[in-house]
């Protein structure tokens, strides 16, 4: 093999238990287990061509656009995964890579990005007689971790598990699981991105994770974090939404919590993020309806709720969310299959 071409689709993920810390002196090995809804719509796909040559080479076409910017990420990737596959710094790396969401949207694309990526490098591994099926999707969730954490989730739906945790048979720090032994309610869960605030965030997830290591709270929400793992496990599986509500928007107000007290502190909430958190808040109270929040690394809502009530749910955003988002903007998706081969 010389020149060998493949493209895969990938998804992003939101997490639920969420992965906020790193162990010190090791790379990306999380400080707690995690568990994620793998999207639907989100997604990024990308084509690569490898050509074996000697020295490495890596040009970036992002919306069929030269984007230069991207090459230092990648060669930090291909580096940290060159321990898995030596071969990943010999070679001409021509990479066509698109979102299905915008550019701009305060989206975060790693998890996707990054796993459409260790997807194809696996493809080259395949052809190359380095890898076997069965190990196919364990190994790209492995790399997918090694360029950003969140990422080895990306790999599986309906829902992802990464980081070892005593209640979830073959969990690891090295790479995720996948998780579908879920009440129905799950399996089409939707997930509405309130686009709140488009722009950069002021503070990295990869500045973020360094943080925690002097936060004083930091061993107490470890130990949360499995105990939270063990509740939603049984949550998921027995379907109860007041218990998983509860759940959700404790973890993503505690991921907020430890930020703010970190050294130095940050805030990527925005005033819209409280106003919609109010909202949601305000409507369960008065309607009684199962619809609840989780928050990324950002000031952008997650609205989550079942399908059934999908055309309230939806009317409500129109109604009382929108006008909190920038420009009136957010994104409908659902829980989703996972990532998939398109050539
Ligand atoms: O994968 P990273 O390093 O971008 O970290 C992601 C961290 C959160 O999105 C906040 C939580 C998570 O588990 O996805």
């Amino acid at each position: 093999m010389s020149t060998y071409t493949t493209a895969w689709k990938s998804p992003s993920n939101i997490a639920l238990v969420k992965y906020w810390g790193k162990k010190p002196n090791a790379t990306q090995i999380p400080s707690n287990a995690s568990i994620s809804f793998t999207l639907n719509n989100c997604a990024t796909s990308t084509q690569l061509t490898y050509e074996e040559q000697e020295s490495l080479e890596i040009s970036v076409l992002l919306e069929g656009e030269n984007e230069p910017s991207f090459v230092p990420k990648i060669e930090q990737f291909l580096k940290r995964i060159s321990g898995v596959f030596p071969f990943v710094l010999r070679g001409k790396y021509t990479i066509n890579t698109s979102n299905s969401f915008p550019h701009s949207s305060g989206i975060a694309s790693s998890a996707s990005g990054m796993s459409a990526l260790a997807l194809c490098i696996c493809d080259i591994a395949m052809e190359k007689g380095l890898l076997t099926e069965d190990k196919f999707k364990e190994t790209a969730s492995e790399l997918a971790r090694l360029g950003s954490g969140s990422a080895s989730r990306s790999i599986y739906g309906p829902m992802g598990e990464w980081g070892e945790h005593p209640d979830f048979a073959g969990s690891s720090d090295n790479f995720a699981i996948p998780y579908s032994d879920v009440a129905d309610v799950f399996k089409d869960y939707c997930d509405t991105i309130l686009l709140v605030h488009k722009g950069q965030k002021t503070v990295s997830s990869t500045v973020g994770h360094g943080l925690i290591d002097d936060n004083p709270y930091a061993p107490a929400r470890f130990t949360q974090a499995q105990d939270n793992m063990t509740k939603l496990n049984a949550i998921l599986k027995s379907g109860d939404l007041d218990a998983f509500i509860t759940l959700v928007e404790s973890e993503a107000l505690t991921l907020h919590s430890l930020m703010m007290s970190s050294n130095p502190y940050f805030i990527l909430m925005k005033p819209e993020t409280l106003q919609v958190l109010e909202a949601i808040w305000a409507k369960r109270e008065k309607d009684g309806v199962k619809w609840c929040f989780t928050l990324d690394a950002g000031a952008n809502v997650h609205f989550l709720y079942p399908q059934a009530d999908k055309a309230a749910a939806q009317a409500f955003i129109e109604e009382e969310l929108a006008q909190y988002c920038e420009n009136g903007a957010y994104i409908h998706d659902e829980v989703g299959a996972g990532a998939e081969k398109v050539i």
